[in-house]
């Protein structure tokens, strides 16, 4: 297979990495990738929404998959675009097309087909800038903490939690009025807050077939403690231990199977990854909100247990065969530590030479932001790497990953030194 691979971040590394041990591909390109994705393929300097661009290089290099890793041209209508076009309606494209990946796109949709399909999942009521006076009404009704949550994409930034009424009805003015994040708050949902530990679980569907992939913990604010500001994912682990089998069949049963059932009765045509974040509350999972693309950083920790062949479990999507593939997972454990620019989620320098890599040897290093300049690798984003180990458990893999990052240096470098705190 001739493979194109959309992103850039430390989740299209860890795919990258694993195409490249199919036995499937013949040759591998990353738009635009990063220092690290170039261990495996070509970059290509082209962005994942400029779908012209995609379109022309799809053609004039025989690509016959293109994977999608990010959720915005997902959102935005990729595989439609693709679909609608004679060109290149016949070239596999992994993801969900625009309607499925309302999933994410749109906070609304979610719930609405959670409450359609008895999934759990937080009471909620959604609210325009035409229908503030009830929303105000409808916090009233509600105890603190209160959750608001732009409708639309955010960069992960939409969600606020705030401790009193006069606050939250301040925020959803904001939000819904003064346009606080831009379109995306045009529609505000407001929910009960749940009380919870979270944890992500992921799905790969053809639209009929589904097969689970581990379960992860992801670890989002930049302080130690779970303290500070939220980031996009500070380190993760897998399995997760207070994930046990009665727990994770409940959520086979009350979220996977309803939700993939819930795609049918809705025609909504869903293929590709399906995360659910969910929150623990008193062993009982409920839904916190549904992504349709792998997480980040959980894909540095569930795709290297991944033990079957990545681009045979994509074919399988591709050609809705998914229920004949086989897939095995590895045992041990892995955990990721990830290593930021300082000042990160806030403003930080980028351009900063990246020394140490080569030290490394127990333990997979995953390029978030990334590039090369000449032999030198240079950060480039505000999370600059994922030191990825394997581990009998999850102490004994973060133990590694931690020898590890001690090995990397860059000025400015941070990192959390809590990862699994909570769960060990
Ligand atoms: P989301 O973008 O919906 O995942 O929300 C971002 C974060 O806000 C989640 O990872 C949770 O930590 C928190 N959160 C969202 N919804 C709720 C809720 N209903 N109750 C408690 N925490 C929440
Ligand atoms: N780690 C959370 C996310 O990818 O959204």
């Amino acid at each position: 297979m001739r493979v194109l691979l959309l992103g850039s971040g430390g989740r299209e590394h860890a795919l990258a990495w694993k195409m490249a041990k199919s036995s499937l591909l013949e040759e591998l390109f990353i738009a635009p990738g990063n220092a690290g994705t170039k261990q495996h393929g070509t970059n290509v300097n082209i962005s994942p929404s400029n779908f012209e661009e995609v379109k022309g290089f799809v053609l004039e290099n025989n690509i016959n998959m293109v994977v999608v890793g990010p959720e915005d041209p997902l959102v935005n209508g990729i595989v439609d675009f693709f679909e609608a076009d004679a060109d290149i309606s016949e070239v596999p494209i992994i993801g969900p097309n625009k309607v499925a990946a309302q999933m994410e796109g749109s906070k609304d949709f979610a719930k609405e087909f959670m409450k359609r399909h008895n999934i759990p999942t937080a009471k909620y009521g959604t609210f325009t800038k035409d229908t503030l006076e009830k929303g105000y009404a409808f916090l009233e009704t509600m105890k603190a903490p209160y959750v608001l949550k732009a409708d639309g994409l955010a960069a992960g930034k939409g969600v606020l939690i705030l401790d009193n009424l006069s606050e939250a009805k301040k925020e959803l003015k904001s939000m819904l009025s003064d346009a606080k994040f831009g379109d995306a708050s045009s529609r505000v949902v407001i929910e009960q807050f749940l009380d919870g530990i979270e944890l992500s679980c992921f799905v790969i569907t053809d639209g009929d077939a589904y097969k689970i992939l581990p379960e992860a913990k992801d670890y989002k604010r930049i302080g130690e403690g779970d303290k500070g500001l939220n980031t996009g994912g500070m380190g993760a682990i897998s399995p997760v231990p207070f994930a046990n089998p009665t727990f994770l069949e409940k959520i086979k049963n009350q979220i996977i199977i309803p939700t993939i059932k819930g795609f049918k009765a809705d025609e909504i045509v869903y293929k590709g990854f399906v995360f659910f974040g969910i929150i623990n509350v008193k062993n009982e999972p409920y839904v916190i909100e549904y992504n349709c693309r792998m997480g980040d950083p959980e894909t540095e920790v569930v795709i290297p247990r991944l033990k079957s062949d990545i681009l045979d479990l994509f074919e399988g999507v591709a050609t809705n065969t998914l229920s004949e593939c086989d897939i095995q997972f590895d045992e041990r454990s892995a955990t990721t530590v990830m290593m930021v620019s300082g000042g990160y989620p806030e403003s930080y320098e980028k351009g900063k030479q990246i020394f140490g890599l080569n030290a490394v040897t127990e333990s997979i290093i995953f390029h978030a932001g990334t590039v090369s300049d000449g032999p030198a690798v240079l950060s480039n984003g505000g999370r600059v790497l994922a030191a990825t180990s394997y581990g009998k458990d999850v102490a004994t893999a973060l133990k590694k990953s931690y020898e590890s990052i001690a090995k990397i240096e860059f000025e400015k470098s941070n990192y959390r030194k809590d990862i699994g705190f909570d769960v060990l």
